[in-house]
C-alpha cells in the first residue's frame, strides 16, 4: 500500500486504542483526539496508566519466561499495539536470538509504525501482518508464512480482547486460535478488570468517546480463557504479581489481571 493510502486510513477524527494506549505509556504516536479522551481518563482514574506501564512489563517477564524456561522459539502477538520499548521479538531474541515473531494488528497507524517491529536479529525472523482478530482462520494461515505451526507457538493477546464485546465470541475466537497451534503452545493473556468503581468509570469514558468500544470484564471471565489448558503458576493474577522479577512481594492493587496457560 503507498504511503499516502495509508495516511488516509488513519481517522483522526475519533480516538484509536493503539493510538490511546501509546499516549499512556508515554509515547508520541497519537493525536489530539487521542490525547484529550487520555487526559480525561488520567483525571477520573489515573489507575489505568498503571495498568498500561504494568501490562508491558508482564509481556517482557511472559515471553522471557517462555522462551527460557520452556524453550518456546515463535511468537504469535495478535493486538500487538504501536512499537515501544521491549516488544515482543526484541524480548524473545534477547533469550533466543533465533525465535520468529508475527505481528497481527487491524490498525492502520500500527500497520504505518511496523518498520520498527521488523528489526529481527539476523538468525530469527519478525512479520507484521495487518490482519483481524475476527478472522482466526486467516490470521493462522498468514502466520504459517513465517511461523511452524507443527512446533509450540507462544499466542500472546494483551489487552485487546476487551475489544470484543460478547464473552462467548471472545471466548471462540481465543479457542480458535489455540486450536491451530499444536500442544506444547502456551496462551498469554492481559486484560483490564472490572474490579474497581475507577476502572468501570473509565471505561465509560472511553467508550462514549466515539472510539471502538472496550468492555472491562470481571476476573473469572478472564481465567475462563484458559479453559482446557493448563495454568502456569502462579494462575490468573494482577498483573504486577505474575512472576515478580526477583519473586518479589504483591504490586499494586492493578485493575488488570493476567495468565499464562500450556496447551497440553
Ligand atoms: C489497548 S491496545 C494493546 C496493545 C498491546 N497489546 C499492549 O498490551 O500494550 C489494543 C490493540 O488491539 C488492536 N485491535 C483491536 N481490535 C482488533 C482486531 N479486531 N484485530 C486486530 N487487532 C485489533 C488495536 O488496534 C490495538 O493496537
Amino acid at each position: 500500500m503507498s504511503h499516502d493510502s495509508l495516511r488516509d486510513r488513519i481517522d483522526t477524527s475519533k480516538p484509536h486504542s493503539a493510538r490511546f494506549w501509546n499516549y499512556f505509556v508515554g509515547g508520541k504516536d497519537n493525536y489530539e483526539v487521542d490525547r484529550e479522551i487520555g487526559d480525561q481518563i488520567k483525571s477520573i482514574f489515573p489507575g489505568l496508566v498503571d495498568v498500561a506501564v504494568t501490562s508491558r512489563r508482564f509481556l517482557g517477564r511472559a515471553v522471557a519466561y517462555l522462551a527460557g524456561e520452556q524453550g518456546v522459539r515463535q511468537f504469535l502477538d495478535v493486538g500487538t499495539g504501536l512499537p515501544t520499548a521491549d516488544n515482543t521479538h526484541e524480548v524473545a531474541q534477547r533469550v533466543a536470538p533465533d525465535a520468529r515473531i508475527v505481528y497481527v494488528d487491524n490498525d492502520p497507524i500500527v500497520l504505518a509504525h511496523a518498520n520498527a517491529l521488523l528489526t529481527s536479529t539476523p538468525e530469527g525472523r519478525t512479520a507484521y501482518l495487518d490482519a483481524d482478530l475476527y478472522d482466526p482462520d486467516a490470521v493462522l494461515k498468514a502466520a504459517a508464512g513465517t511461523l511452524d505451526l507443527s512446533r509450540p507457538v507462544g499466542l500472546m493477546i494483551l489487552n485487546t480482547l476487551g475489544h470484543v464485546a460478547e464473552y462467548e465470541r471472545a471466548r471462540e475466537l481465543v479457542r480458535q486460535l489455540m486450536a491451530g497451534l499444536p500442544a506444547g503452545s502456551h496462551l498469554v493473556i492481559s486484560d483490564s478488570t472490572a474490579t474497581s468503581e475507577g476502572m468501570i468509570a473509565a471505561s465509560q469514558a472511553y467508550n462514549a468517546s466515539g472510539a471502538v468500544p472496550y468492555y472491562v470484564r470481571p476476573v473469572e471471565e478472564i481465567a475462563g480463557f484458559f479453559e482446557g489448558l493448563e495454568l502456569v503458576e502462579p494462575g490468573v493474577v494482577r498483573v504486577p504479581e505474575w512472576r515478580p522479577e526477583g519473586g518479589g512481594g504483591a504490586g499494586a492493587a492493578v485493575d488488570a489481571y493476567c495468565g499464562v496457560g500450556r496447551k497440553p
